[in-house]
């Protein structure tokens, strides 16, 4: 295969690309992700402050656009993410309590019910755990309003869309440490107790000198659970072949648990990256294919 996405395809797998929605005129941009990549996810257009910027008044605008364009190509779409603490609309940041609880219970119901039939994968809830040695969940607005909110997210959300995947996505999750273990022990309770949860997203923004000497087998434990992985954004600060070989791992990672079913990069070309000083992506800022991308193609 010659494309990313065509590799990835071999095995039954995705290769998805964060995308915006004002670039999918520009047709570099378009041209790279309608060649390589078979799955999109909006970088910013489903988040919260997007879609509900006024309590009950909904703007699905950026997202219909990605959703649309994807569907066209036979793309999939990732949705991303109905809760998080992160780019909460001002009316939201100001709620707690009962109010913010149902406010955000009502936000996954409306924007999964618009998405309905039409996504992969929902990140549900992400970045809900603390970094560190703690392992416990990282305090939040969201956080206080009770420790189930994560599981009230994500019943809500399959009654909203039941044929989407539900995922709870999270970064420093690159390997078996106090927060991806905190995450598994929430990951094995929500099974236990039947809580729908059907995958696990590992964000893998990461540096050339990452550690991944664990990463594999974090995958595996969750795995292990009966939940599909996702590599959901990944991005590799750096260049060169250290850079390369940081992806190259990450892939083969991916290759070799049956239930990692597709890789995301945080977009596409080191000409639009949320990195601005660096140049994370497989794509260089000409869209010209960089060591990194051949080590992917390779791994596929
Ligand atoms: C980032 C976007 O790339 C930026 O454009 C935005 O300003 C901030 O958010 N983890 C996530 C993503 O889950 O939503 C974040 O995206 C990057 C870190």
């Amino acid at each position: 295969a010659d494309t990313l996405g065509a590799a990835a395809a071999q095995t039954g797998r995705y290769f998805g690309a964060a995308v915006v929605p004002n670039l999918l005129n520009d047709s570099s941009y378009a041209g790279t992700l309608s060649r390589e990549f078979t799955s999109v996810v909006a970088e910013n257009a489903m988040k919260w402050d997007a879609t509900e910027p006024n309590r009950n008044q909904f703007s699905y605008g950026g997202g219909d656009q990605i959703v649309n364009y994807a569907r066209a190509r036979g793309m999939t779409v990732r949705g991303h993410a109905l809760l998080w603490h992160a780019q909460q609309p001002g009316w939201a940041q100001g709620l707690s309590g009962s109010d913010l609880r149902s406010a955000a219970i009502n936000h996954v119901t409306q924007v999964a019910t618009h998405f309905r039939g039409q996504i992969h994968s929902w990140d549900v809830v992400n970045e809900a755990f603390a970094d560190g040695s703690s392992g416990g969940r990282r305090d939040s607005n969201l956080q206080r309003t009770g420790n189930d909110w994560i599981e009230a997210a994500f019943r809500a959300a399959r009654s909203a869309d039941p044929s989407a995947k539900l995922c709870y996505n999270d970064y420093n999750t690159d390997g078996i440490n106090a927060k991806s273990t905190g995450i598994y022990n929430m990951v094995a309770d929500f099974r236990n107790r039947g809580v729908p949860i059907d995958c696990v997203g590992i964000q893998s923004h990461l540096s050339s000198n990452s550690n991944l000497s664990s990463y594999q087998a974090n995958l595996q434990r969750f795995a292990d659970l009966g939940v599909d992985l996702q590599i959901t954004e990944l991005d590799v600060g750096g260049s060169g072949s250290a850079q390369a070989n940081v992806y190259r791992q990450v892939t083969q990672a991916c290759m070799n648990v049956a239930r990692c079913t597709g890789i995301t990069t945080w977009g596409i070309s080191d000409l639009h990256t949320w990195r601005p000083n660096d140049t994370p992506l497989l794509f260089d800022r000409n869209y010209q294919k960089k060591e990194a991308y051949h080590a992917v193609l390779d791994a596929l």
